[in-house]
């Protein structure tokens, strides 16, 4: 197995910087506590960068060390994963185990998320090189505008036979017109005029191919083949000058850029630092053979097993290796253990962390310090119509208390009993807005404990509403 530099030189411009202890400072300012859990994906993280610095022949032999993370529902499992996501800039994929079926059964098979980790790669990459090309783009969509606003005048022919708007001057020299044309282009003048574009239709197939993996054999061969059936044709539209100008650059950018080098890049990045993270892995562990109609669980970790040991899939963009593809897993397992899943399974996975339940001051800092934090969300809501809503401390801690009680006496949801507590109680503000102009609105915790409080009381009620 060949490394290849490129890639390895990408990846280190991104995540070169970040230490271990970084990494978990970057996922704190959106995952409260969870400690274990985010040390463990960034030591995984740190390892690829210092895989990639080895020489070929070591690198070669180090294979990731996937984790496993195993906690209750709503602790923060997958928040982790996303954050993780946009923080590594590594091609990532988030998948179902439970969605996966054995090969044959209705359903998808395993090998579509390395297709769909590389399709992600590929966008990935296509944005970065078409942000290379932009400048250029842009400058020859001013060429092809002008053009279409002032169709370069060939000798013998009588120019701009469609064109409606008189031209300004035109009894001066072309050039010169053009670029007075340019000028006001530039300072938007012409925005409210149209030109006539051609576009590329963006038709779908207008039959459907109901087996799944029907579909993904029609990704790699078909779409290929057929152009014109998957949006090939073009079609004459009459647009907005900025409009065009999106059009044209949208089409620009892709001429510029090269789609095999795109999809070599993309291949090579997924193979080296790709990272996909298996949510729900619970739900496929157990060994009983599947008679009847019931899809074997035993038989989808036996599918699975091969991409995580590493073996070659292919993709549309070519064969991808999966040898050094991170895998996290996660799962609640309330029902099944670890040791349920196969023994060959259990053993890619030697990184074990425990995710805690949330503690009430777990779910005070829940409510307010993640940057994305649920009261920051409902602030800035209200605040487009200009509500200002505050939160006393009290009320806070309050609110954080009875979905403690809730998730006690009912079912442990985790954090995600706050989002139900917080539409309760900001219910009426919500409803009313800046309806009646802006406005203040402060909650203390004895507001919090009378919406609450009859329902968290009734344990009914509270099934239902909270
Ligand atoms: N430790 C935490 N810090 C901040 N937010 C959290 C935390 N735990 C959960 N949340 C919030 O709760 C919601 C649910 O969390 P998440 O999706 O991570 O649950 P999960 O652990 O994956 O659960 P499940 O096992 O049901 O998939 C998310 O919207 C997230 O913002
Ligand atoms: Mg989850």
């Amino acid at each position: 197995m060949t490394i290849h530099l490129t890639a390895a030189a990408e990846e280190l411009r991104n995540l070169d910087g970040l230490t271990p202890r970084e990494i978990v400072a970057e996922l704190d300012r959106y995952v409260v506590g969870q400690q274990a859990a985010k040390r463990a994906v960034a030591v995984a993280l740190r390892n690829r960068i210092r895989r990639q610095r080895l020489p070929p022949e070591a690198a070669a032999e180090v294979t990731p060390k996937n984790i496993l993370m195993i906690g209750p529902t709503g602790v923060g499992k997958t928040e982790i994963a996303r954050r993780l996501a946009r923080l590594s800039a590594s091609p990532f994929l988030k998948v179902e185990a439970s969605k996966f079926t054995e090969v044959g059964y209705v359903g998808r098979d395993v090998d579509s998320m390395i297709r769909d980790l590389t399709e992600s790669a590929v966008d990935m990459v296509r944005r970065e090189k078409q942000a290379e090309v932009r400048e250029k783009a842009e400058r020859n969509v001013e060429e092809q505008l002008l053009d279409l606003l002032l169709p370069p005048s060939r000798p013998g022919f009588d120019a701009g036979g469609e064109e409606r708007a008189p031209e300004p001057g035109a009894a001066e020299p072309a050039r010169s017109t053009r670029e007075k044309l340019r000028e006001q282009l530039r300072a938007g003048a012409l925005d409210t005029r149209t030109v006539e574009v051609e576009v590329r239709e963006r038709s779908f197939p207008s039959f459907q191919i109901l087996s799944s993996q029907g579909l993904e054999e029609m990704d790699v061969n078909l779409k290929d083949m057929l152009p014109g059936l998957f949006g090939g044709k073009t079609k004459r539209r009459r647009l907005t000058l900025p409009e065009a100008r999106e059009v044209l650059r949208s089409e620009e950018e892709a001429r510029l850029v090269d789609a095999d080098l795109v999809a070599r890049l993309a291949v090579e990045r997924v193979q080296g630092s790709g990272i996909v993270f298996l949510d729900e892995i619970d739900k496929i562990a157990g060994r009983e053979s599947g008679r009847g109609p019931d899809v074997s669980r035993e038989g989808v970790q036996r599918d699975i097993l091969p991409i995580v040991e590493g073996t070659t899939v292919s993709t549309k963009y070519g064969p991808v290796r999966t040898d050094h593809i991170l895998f996290i897993a996660a799962g609640a397992f309330h029902v099944s253990k670890p040791s349920d899943l196969i023994p060959e399974l259990q053993g890619r996975f030697p990184i074990r962390v425990e995710l805690e339940s949330l503690t009430l001051e777990d779910l005070v800092r829940i409510l307010t310090e993640p940057r994305n934090a649920l009261i920051k969300q409902y602030q800035a809501l209200l605040a487009t119509e200009g509500v200002e809503v505050s939160f006393t401390d009290e009320a806070i801690r309050e609110m954080a208390r009875l979905a403690t009680d809730v998730n006690n006496s009912t079912e442990n949801i985790g954090a995600r009993r706050l989002a139900t507590i917080l539409e309760t109680v900001l219910d009426e503000v919500s409803f009313e807005g800046g309806s009646a102009g802006p406005r203040t609105v402060r909650i203390d915790a004895a507001e919090v404990r009378t919406k609450l409080a009859p329902l968290v009381k009734d344990q009914d009620l509270s099934r239902f509403i909270l």
